[in-house]
Order: C-alpha cells, then structure tokens, then sequence
C-alpha cells in the first residue's frame, strides 16, 4: 500500500449517550477508493461526515491527515508531494500531519477541506435555473479560478463527465444521472484530492447507476483523486472500490477486497427464499388504456404514460418496475388521483363502490384519495416536529399522549425499526436520523 493520506485512529461517535461508531481504525491510501457498505443505520452517513470533518467532533479519537503544506501560500498537497515546488508560488512542500478535529489545527483544516469534495444521493446541490456551463462557472467562481481562463476550464470539466451535448441544456431539466455528472464536474473544479460520494447513485437506476460509477472511476484516476464511497447496494462497491469496510452497528465486521466484503455483507440474505403466493381478493383497482401526455416546449408531445391496462387485486403487492423516465411516477400519481389521466379508465374500490378517479371533486375521488398512502423518493418530514408529531398529530392526527405514542411505535414497528429503536426516536427530530431510518 502507498503511503497513508488518512488514518482513522480508535474512532467513536456516541449522540446523548448512545454510541453509533466503536472504536474504528483504518487508513486510507492516496488515490485509494475505499467502499464503506453497511446497512441503513450502521453507521456510514456519520462516519463520513466525521472523515471529512464537518458536523459533530468524534467523542474520541482521531483523524489524522498526513500532507504536504507550501509554506508560501494556501496551497495543501497529499503527503507524496513533499519536496516539490508548489504549483501556485513556487515555494516549498513540506510534511505535515493534520489532527482534523484538534482546534490547534484549525487552520490546516480549513486549507484541507478546500481541497476536499462531495457528493449526495438527494441534494443534487445544483443551480436548477441555470444552464450546465454556468453551473460549473459558479463552482470555478467559488473557488477564485482567473476569469479568463474559467471558459474553458468549465468547457473541459463537462468533457470529463461527457456532457458535452448538454452544456446549454437548464439544470432541473436533465435526468437524474446528467445531474449527479453537473455535481460532479462542479466538484471536480476544486481540483479535489479527496472525493466523499454518500450513497452517490442510490436513486438512479441500475443503467445510469453504472454510468455514473464509471465517471467517478474516471474522474479519480485522471485526477489521482483518492474517494470514500457508502451505499448499502453491493453493486456500487464492487463497481467502484479498490477496498471495502463493512459496517455493522457501529463497527468494522469485515474489511479487504470488495469481493470479500460484499460476500460477507450478503450472508445471511438469501434470494433462493420461496414465497407463498398470497390468497388474492377481489380486484380494487382497474387501469383501462390510460395515457398521459405532456406539452413540452423543448420535446414537444410527450407521452409519459401511453396505453396501461392492469388490474390489482386486493392483498396483492403490485410492482411497476421501468428505467428512469419510463412513466413510473406518473402512472403511480394517476393511480392514486393526484393528477388526471389523458385518456383512459381508473377505478378504485372503496367499501362497495367503485369511484371513478379521473372525476374530481370530495364526492368523487375525493372519497378514496383519503385511504390511499403514497410513499415518494422525494418524501417530506417536517424538520422541527418530532418522529412522534410526525406521525401524529402533524398530519392531522389527533390522539392523547398515550394512545399517540402507542399508535406511533406500532407504525414506526411496521415500517422494520425493532420496539426499543421505536422508543428511543420517537422524541428525535428527523435531522438526527439516518437517510433509511427518515424515508423509513
Ligand atoms: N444527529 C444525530 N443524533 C442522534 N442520532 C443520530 C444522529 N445522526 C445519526 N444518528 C444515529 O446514528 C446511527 C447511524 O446513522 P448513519 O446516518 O450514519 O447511518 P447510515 O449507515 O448512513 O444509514 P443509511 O443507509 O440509512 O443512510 C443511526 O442509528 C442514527 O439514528
Ligand atoms: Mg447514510
């Protein structure tokens, strides 16, 4: 192994008492990608943040950063970069080591993080009403890139994540996996040592998925850029690692190949499972030809759902599985009458009735709207309500305390959390859970 860029020395992180990271150690090579798999709750999200060093200080231990500090200007290298003239001034490289939470090396930190980088599954972190180009421009402003040259720095970053065809296209108009490869360059501006990709692809369907993964693999090569990548897909580390930890509860169970680590991760799941085909009911749901079309002024027509007939039946689990833009959401918000189809049938049965969900109105589907969930990708919480006011009387659900609290660790048990985690968050406001345990 190369020279360690970080080492991660006897790490733990405990909120109000209760430990979420035990005595963690690992190091990190230059240019090394590292996966972190573990399931929703082990620990990843927290972890990462500690490496990077934003958020909460670790309740102890230590991350040590071994650089190469210019002693004339700003400028921070990795450690194998000692000796070298600096890039910017010419001065000196010399050898640091870097305590990332220690107050006395504030400073160091801050030069450090400037030359570290991000990536998100949710916050695309982008100028939605901007145009690509000038998406990266900002990231090249931020950073005080001379002007002259920003032109054509931005037009070779979106080269590196192959967007060229798209660099006048706005922002909030490309697909899932265009954005995510926008971030991407955007961070690439930093001219990053370091990457941190947070569940980077975990909305993205396999296909972009493996696009983007093929990016970042690009981008850290061509950039001897070092990345600590989470998912709790297999896919993305053994797509992306070099090496992987797994996480359970807080701790290291397994680390080495992504092979080895993701064999590990996956004992215990066991696909070959037979399910009983359940006893299905009487139909509740019936799609007749449905279609719906969209005016656009770039596309023009755009048939996002065109001709669907099905049937669901009641104890039925029914599965509508698509690439990115194949009509999924849409079919799915025609079925549940937040939106009016184009043409076609869409009849639900509540009771005895059948309601006609392409009228609207409270007498018509109205009446069923009140008895259809809807989970989204993009789900809200109110931020500064508890877990127990979000499920109860922040929708609009009035108990007394008691039978709220009942009511609310039945549900959050439902939705997989074990009756002591159900306990200990139903006081926790959202920000304080993970991502899984929040769309949970
Ligand atoms: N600010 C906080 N206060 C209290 N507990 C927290 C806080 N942040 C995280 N936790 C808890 O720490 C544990 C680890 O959370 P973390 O976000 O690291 O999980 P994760 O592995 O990233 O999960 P996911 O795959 O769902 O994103 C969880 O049990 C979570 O509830
Ligand atoms: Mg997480």
């Amino acid at each position: 192994m190369k020279a360690p860029l970080i080492t991660v020395d006897n790490l733990c992180m405990a909120f109000d008492g209760t430990r979420v990271l035990n005595n963690i150690s690992f190091e990190i090579a230059e240019g090394e990608i590292l996966g972190i798999i573990g399931r929703s709750g082990a620990g990843k999200t927290v972890l990462m943040h500690l490496v990077r060093g934003v958020e909460q200080p670790p309740t102890s231990g230590r991350i040590i950063y071994h650089v190469a500090a210019c002693n004339g200007c700003d400028f921070l290298d990795v450690g194998s970069a000692v000796g070298k003239p600096c890039p910017h001034c010419g001065g000196t490289l010399s050898a640091h080591d870097v305590d990332l939470w220690n107050e006395k090396d504030e400073m160091m930190k801050r030069r450090l993080m400037r030359r570290t980088a991000i990536m998100f599954q949710r916050t695309f972190a982008l100028y939605g009403n901007d145009r690509v180009i000038e998406n990266v421009l900002h990231a090249l402003d931020d950073i005080e890139y001379p002007q002259e040259k920003a032109i054509n720095r931005a037009a070779d970053l979106i080269d590196e994540v192959r967007l060229s065809h798209r660099m006048m296209h706005i922002a909030r108009d490309l697909s899932g996996g265009e954005k995510q490869r926008v971030v991407l360059a955007r961070q690439l501006a930093k001219e990053p040592f370091m990457l941190f990709a947070d569940e980077p692809t975990g909305t993205l369907d396999p296909e972009t998925a493996k696009l983007v993964h093929a990016m970042l693999i690009n981008a850290a090569k061509a950039n001897n850029m070092g990345m600590v990548v989470t998912s709790h897909f297999s896919q993305v580390i053994e797509d992306v690692a070099n090496r992987a930890i797994l996480l359970v509860n807080g701790e290291i169970s397994a680390i080495g190949t992504p092979k080895e680590v993701v064999a590990q991760f996956m004992k215990g799941y066991d696909d070959s499972e037979t399910f009983e085909r359940a006893d299905l009911g009487e139909k509740v749901v019936v799609g007749r030809d449905l279609t719906k079309r969209y005016i656009s002024v770039d596309r023009g027509v755009v048939k996002a759902v065109n001709g669907v007939t099905f049937d669901v039946f009641t104890k039925e689990i029914f599965g509508i599985i698509g690439k990115s833009g194949a009509g999924k959401t849409t079919l799915s918000r025609i079925i549940s009458g937040i939106i009016e189809p184009t043409s076609g049938e869409i009849n639900i049965k509540i009771g005895e009735e059948w309601i006609d969900m392409t009228k609207p109105g409270i007498d018509q589907r109205g009446r069923a709207k009140e008895y259809i969930g809807l989970l989204h990708q993009e789900y809200d919480l109110f931020p500064h309500r508890t877990v127990l006011d979000n499920l109860t009387d922040a929708i609009g659900l009035e108990f007394p305390k008691e039978l709220a609290m009942r009511k609310a660790i039945v549900t959050l048990k439902m939705a997989g959390f074990s009756d002591e985690k159900s306990k200990e968050i139903l006081d926790r406001m959202p920000g304080h859970l993970s991502e899984g345990e929040r769309h949970r």
